[in-house]
C-alpha cells in the first residue's frame, strides 16, 4: 500500500538516496535540491512540503507539496491561491509497478483535506518530452490549461470546491 510520509529527521537521508534514471534528470530535480528549496522557500514565507512515498515501509519516491505563488518567481497565473504538485519522482529502481499512479492519487486524497487553505484547482507542470510523466497525470485527471512555466507545460486538475 503506498502512504505519504513527511520528511524528517529520521527518514531524511533514504529520501535523499532516491533517484531517477540517468536520462530522466533533466525532467526533476534532485530530492536533496528539492528539499533545500523547501527549506528555503519556507524560510521566505512560502508553503513547500516535502514527503516521502513509501510501499508499505520502503522509501520508493518523493513529492513535493506548494500552495499559492512563490516569492520573486514569475509565477503561472494559476499558482494563486492554488495547490501545486512541484515535485514527483518515483526511484529508478521501483518504476514501472503502478506506484506513481497510486502515489499522485495519495497526493490528491493529501491536497482535498486542504491542509494549507482553500484552493479550487492543483497545477503541476512538465517537460513537453516527458511523456511518461504527461501520460501519468492525463490518467489521473490532469489537462493542460494553456499555460507553461519557464520551458514546462502547465496542467491543472479541479478540486471541486473549497473546504
Ligand atoms: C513519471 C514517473 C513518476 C512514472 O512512475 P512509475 O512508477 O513508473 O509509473 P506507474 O508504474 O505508476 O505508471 C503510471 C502511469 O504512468 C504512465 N507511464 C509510466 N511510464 C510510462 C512510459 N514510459 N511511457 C508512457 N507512459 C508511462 C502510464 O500511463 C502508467 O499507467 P498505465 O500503465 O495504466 O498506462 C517516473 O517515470 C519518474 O519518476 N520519472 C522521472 C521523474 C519525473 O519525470 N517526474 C515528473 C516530473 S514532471
Amino acid at each position: 500500500m503506498i502512504t505519504l510520509k513527511k520528511v524528517d529527521t529520521k527518514n531524511l537521508w533514504k529520501i535523499v538516496r532516491l533517484k531517477v534514471r540517468e536520462d530522466q534528470r533533466d525532467f526533476v530535480a534532485s530530492n536533496a535540491e528539492s528539499i533545500m528549496e523547501a527549506y528555503v522557500y519556507t524560510q521566505a514565507g512560502a508553503v513547500a512540503q516535502p514527503f516521502g512515498i513509501y510501499a508499505d515501509d520502503t522509501p520508493v519516491g518523493f513529492v513535493m507539496f506548494g500552495y499559492g505563488d512563490l516569492p520573486e518567481e514569475e509565477n503561472p497565473a494559476i499558482a494563486a491561491g492554488n495547490y501545486s504538485i512541484w515535485r514527483f519522482m518515483i526511484d529508478e529502481k521501483q518504476q514501472g509497478k503502478g506506484y506513481a499512479k497510486e502515489a499522485m492519487q495519495a497526493a490528491l486524497e493529501y491536497i482535498r483535506t486542504f491542509p494549507c487553505g482553500p484552493a479550487d484547482c492543483c497545477w503541476l507542470s512538465y517537460e513537453p518530452e516527458n511523456t511518461a510523466a504527461k501520460t501519468l497525470y492525463h490518467r489521473v485527471g490532469f489537462q493542460e490549461n494553456g499555460e507553461t512555466d519557464g520551458d514546462e507545460i502547465v496542467a491543472v486538475l479541479p478540486l471541486n470546491g473549497k473546504s
